[in-house]
């Protein structure tokens, strides 16, 4: 591609190559000659990998998140008639805490505009669950999504085109580049979307383990701090929670068996760490709106939670009522040996619901809304001998073997003696 008057790519990339700082211009040029296809998809994944394999400092993290957010439009909730709180996650298994966490917010008096992203890999994607309630629909309007925030007080749905389409396109690119293990692009490519999206507050959550792209406390600290001075900087009050991802979330990963694992716990059941990711995320919404005088226990309690999921639903064309899908075939897999569970690895349940049909490889694929995997049994809790340990749903059962491969050696059986449960609160920064 040819070199722009002041400006030349391979001059940029280079710098960062060389382990140089860009400086503002380089920057603002790049990324805005990207989003306009003056630099070429390979000059932006020789940037990317060198961003990746370099760093980038705070202040050239900063300016890349300013020239993403300022490739696109920006919402703007403010004649809502109350505050707004979003929460983030960076991506988990068996993470469908959006789904309660949503309409429990909004519950308390807080508008949620959760703008969210399909699944890709062996994390789940909150769109793609929600899509197995008969009816739903993810495409909103902006003028949607803002009568839906005043009407109902919570909206999930998919992210416009409209918003920080540079990292639309530079995410696609990272992806099969090798480049989205990095700090500064992970950190840049989330904020610009929350920033750009408007809201008042906003929670991350940042998972740490095996089912993470953070597999160490220390790199998902330098993930969320980084993150949370982006959101302050931009006057967006934010807050980060490290949660541990080594152990799925609750007892389900899929599309339709996560739904019905949140009716549960709107309903007032459900397992004990959703609703205690659920309920932390949830005060930390609230204080960053201003509304830290409301429990969210409460109204998890009184069913108000659960009316505004119905109207949530309704809203957007779904069914509340509706059974959800199941899938043709399940296979049952027992436990080896009787004792307790004390280790089930995040990654062999997230790649075995994905191989079962649960999440897409492309972006393209579709995904099976009744494909997924059920596990019987936490870390933690006494298993039989011959008892069902995890049942495997698919549409095509060509798919067990594949996620029976993923599964081995993602699990123990032991005499518990030495097991000490993992906290799934880590760490808050911010
Ligand atoms: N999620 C995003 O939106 N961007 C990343 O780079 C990684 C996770």
């Amino acid at each position: 591609m040819a070199a722009e008057p002041g400006h030349d790519a391979v001059e940029v990339i280079g710098a960062k190559r060389d382990g140089r700082e860009l400086s503002d211009a380089q920057i603002d040029w790049v990324v805005d000659g990207y989003t306009r296809g003056a630099v070429a998809d390979e000059q932006m994944a020789a940037m990317a990998m060198a961003i990746t394999l370099n760093g980038m400092s705070r202040r050239e993290i900063a300016r890349w998140t300013a020239a993403m957010i300022a490739s696109g439009e920006r919402m703007d909730f403010s004649s809502l008639s109350r505050p707004t709180a979003d929460k983030h996650s960076t991506g988990g298994v068996g993470d469908k805490i959006t789904l309660p966490l949503a309409p429990l917010v909004a519950a308390c008096g807080v508008a949620v505009p959760q703008l969210s992203g399909r699944g890709l890999g062996h994390t789940g994607g909150t769109l793609d669950k929600l899509e197995s309630i008969p009816g739903w629909r993810a495409a909103l309007s902006n003028e949607e999504v803002l009568a839906q925030l005043e009407s109902v007080g919570a909206v999930v749905c998919a992210a416009g085109d409209g918003l920080a389409p540079a990292d639309k396109k530079l995410y696609a690119l990272r992806d099969v580049t090798g480049t989205v293990p990095s700090i500064p692009l992970i950190a840049s490519s989330i904020m610009s979307k929350k920033i750009a999206e408007g809201t008042g507050a906003l929670v991350l959550d940042v998972k740490v383990g095996t089912g993470a792209f953070m597999t160490t406390v220390d790199e998902a600290r330098e993930l969320a701090t980084t993150m949370v001075a982006l959101g302050q900087d931009a006057g967006v009050t934010t807050v980060a929670l490290l949660t541990d991802m080594s152990t799925p979330l609750g007892l389900t990963a899929g599309n339709a068996v996560e739904v019905q694992e949140s009716l549960d716990v709107l309903a007032g059941g459900g397992p004990a760490d959703v609703v205690e990711l659920t309920l932390a995320l949830a005060r930390e919404m609230l204080a960053g709106a201003g509304r830290d005088d409301v429990d969210p226990a409460d109204r998890l309690a009184d069913g108000s939670a659960m009316d505004v999921w119905r109207a949530m639903i309704c809203a957007q064309g779904g069914d509340p009522s509706a059974a959800l899908p199941t899938a043709r075939e399940t296979q049952v897999v027992v436990a080896p040996a009787s004792g307790t569970l004390t280790r089930l690895d995040a990654l062999a349940v997230g790649l075995a619901s994905w191989r079962l049909g649960a999440g897409r490889a492309r972006k393209e694929d579709v995904v099976q809304a009744g494909a997924g995997i059920v596990w019987h049994a936490r870390p933690g809790d006494a298993v039989q001998e011959g008892e069902p340990l995890f049942t495997l749903h698919t549409d095509e059962p060509e798919r067990f073997g594949r996620a029976l491969e993923a599964l081995e050696g993602g699990y123990d059986v032991g005499d518990g003696s030495a097991y000490t449960p993992a906290p799934l609160l880590i760490e808050r920064v911010g």
